[in-house]
């Protein structure tokens, strides 16, 4: 929605195409706020921010990508604030801020614990009012490229059924993460990769794929995040034992060290034998009512409805669950893929401003920052171009793979191999990887793609048809899967959130401080390398 608000803005004639209602898409999710040096509850700069982010990307992030992006956070925020983002504030009436992990300073701004909800809302408003129009529950499927350019999106149509071809000069990706990948996420039913397979699939490269962030608070068992703000706010975590675990692990930033680190401290914990039912415990007792009813009330109601716990009285049993990927669709600066006219932004982009390890409340913020970015430079090419040509052959062969589809009367259902994606996942490229286990998932999927090759649609309707959707949504799956698993077995380091304790339990920056690359060529992802764009930090230890 920045991104289009951006174009529309810069002069461009635009559309929204949407899987979803727009206000419900996943960046609704998002809860304990959004990043800039704003500076209001103690001495911060885009510098220091721009540290922080360097520092906890593990220093694979491309410095100038990070520099730009926080240097322009402040003044993107205080837009949303203009337009109307009821932002926390503190007693003196500025804007709050609150500390969160591996941050130098409190710089997270928020919405009590439902920023990306309060975001949403605001950004819907300007669409409305910019009467921009919004395709939405249409679910984008394959990219026109046609004269050596993106010229627009193939759609089904989830309402109504049937392809519908949305022609212009220039795309925009938005499509966020692909969490359902693994069985234990904070991700929506939605995020499943679709915009970042569509690239794959037009032979675009994807970046540092391998690099999935846990967070290190979901509720167990259902996996729905407990905001990072609760320890911001002063959480504790503990073991079985009431031990505040973190004490061993980080001793000074404690459990607001960055999510990696915090993650893998509580794997070890639960693999120890001091979890509890295979979570560590998040207390929140001594914040008080006062303070959890008025700063966290999200995750006080969440906690009582999924896991039957009130945190005014009692600890609530939480473990690292995926969350976010690191990875995806190279970008510059401006959002510009390698394709002419192809632009992507947020999760579903590699800008790449997270490296190995996403900052919380960098998300929403590259969402915004870099979303207008890319609405502006995808409206000033489109200004200066005239002509969108989508061939006919283009529907036609679509039309032809939906119609082999959903004409199959046997095969195997995609709950059956999602399912098992998903499991797989969890064990085999999860917090800590295993080459031996890295090889065998590897091999997993490519017997689950030869599975999904005789996937049976069971619904042969129009109407919301969401067993087809979900068919495709597994293929894209299964090939980013692939994508990431592969970067994880060459990648013999451990970095950011790709952790080999037990063959390569350090950075190793002569070999390794590069971003991976990933393409699609003759059928699987084949894989090379880039320099890191490097400033003015030096790799150093990453001590919390
Ligand atoms: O913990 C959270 O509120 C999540 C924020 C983020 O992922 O940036």
């Amino acid at each position: 929605m920045r991104a289009a608000i951006a174009a529309h803005d810069a002069g461009a004639d635009v559309v929204m195409i949407s899987k979803l209602h727009p206000t419900r898409s996943h960046s609704g999710a998002a809860e304990g706020g959004i990043n800039a040096a704003l500076g209001n509850a103690a001495e911060d700069s885009p510098e220091t921010h721009a540290f922080d982010t360097v520092k906890g990307s593990d220093y694979l992030g491309d410095q100038d990508s990070i520099e730009i992006f926080t240097r322009e956070a402040p003044g993107d925020i205080y837009q949303l604030e203009n337009w109307g983002a009821f932002f926390s504030r503190a007693d003196d009436g500025r804007l709050a801020q609150r500390p969160f992990g591996a941050a130098g300073s409190p710089r997270t701004v928020y919405a009590a614990d439902i920023t990306g909800h309060v975001l949403i809302q605001v950004l819907y408003e300007q669409v409305c009012k910019r009467d921009i129009k919004v395709y939405e529950e249409f679910f984008a499927w394959q990219l026109v490229v046609n004269d050596g350019r993106c010229q627009g999106v193939v759609c089904w149509d989830l309402l109504n059924g049937g392809l519908k071809t949305v022609g212009g000069k220039a795309v925009i990706l938005a499509t966020g993460g692909a969490g359902r990948q693994y069985r234990a996420t904070t991700n929506a039913y939605a995020c499943t990769g679709d915009g970042t397979a569509m690239a794959l699939r037009a032979g675009l490269p994807l970046k540092d794929m391998e690099f999935m962030q846990f967070h290190p608070t979901t509720l167990f068992p259902s996996g729905i995040l407990l905001t990072e703000g609760c320890r911001g706010e002063g959480a504790f975590l503990i073991n079985k034992d009431g031990e505040r675990f973190m004490k061993k692990y980080a001793p000074n930033a404690l459990e607001l060290a960055s999510r990696d680190v915090v993650s893998r401290s509580e794997q070890t914990e639960i693999d120890e034998g001091r979890g509890l039912n295979g979570s560590v415990m998040l207390d929140m007792r001594h914040l008080g009512a006062e303070r959890i009813i008025e700063r966290l009330p999200g995750s006080r109601e969440l906690s009582m409805t999924f896991a039957g716990v009130d945190p005014i009285y009692e600890p609530v049993p939480v473990r690292p669950g995926a969350h976010y990927h690191m990875g995806g669709i190279e970008t510059d600066s401006d959002g510009a893929t390698e394709l002419t006219g192809l632009y992507a932004a947020g999760e579903c982009a590699c800008v790449s401003v997270h490296g190995a390890n996403r900052l919380g409340g960098n998300s929403l913020m590259e969402t915004i920052t870099f979303g207008r970015r890319s609405g502006t430079a995808a409206a000033e090419w489109s200004l200066s171009h005239t002509t969108v040509d989508v061939p006919e052959s283009v529907e036609r062969d679509a039309e032809r793979q939906i119609a082999a589809l959903l004409e199959r009367e046997s095969g195997e259902r995609p709950w059956k191999i999602r399912n098992e994606l998903g499991e797989s996942m969890l064990e085999n490229f999860g917090v800590f990887r295993r080459e031996e286990k890295m090889v065998r998932q590897e091999e997993l999927i490519q017997q689950l793609r030869e599975r999904y090759k005789s996937v049976h649609v069971e619904d042969k309707g129009n109407v919301f048809n969401s067993d087809l959707t979900q068919a495709i949504e597994l293929g894209n799956m299964l090939d980013t899967a692939w994508c990431m698993v592969q970067a994880g077995i060459a990648r013999k380091e451990s970095r950011g959130a790709h952790a080999r304790p037990y063959d390569y339990p350090t950075r190793d920056d002569a070999t390794f401080l590069k971003h991976s690359i990933s393409r699609w060529a003759d059928g699987r992802p084949e894989l090379s390398y880039k320099d890191v764009r490097m400033g003015k930090w030096e790799p150093e230890e990453r001590k919390y």
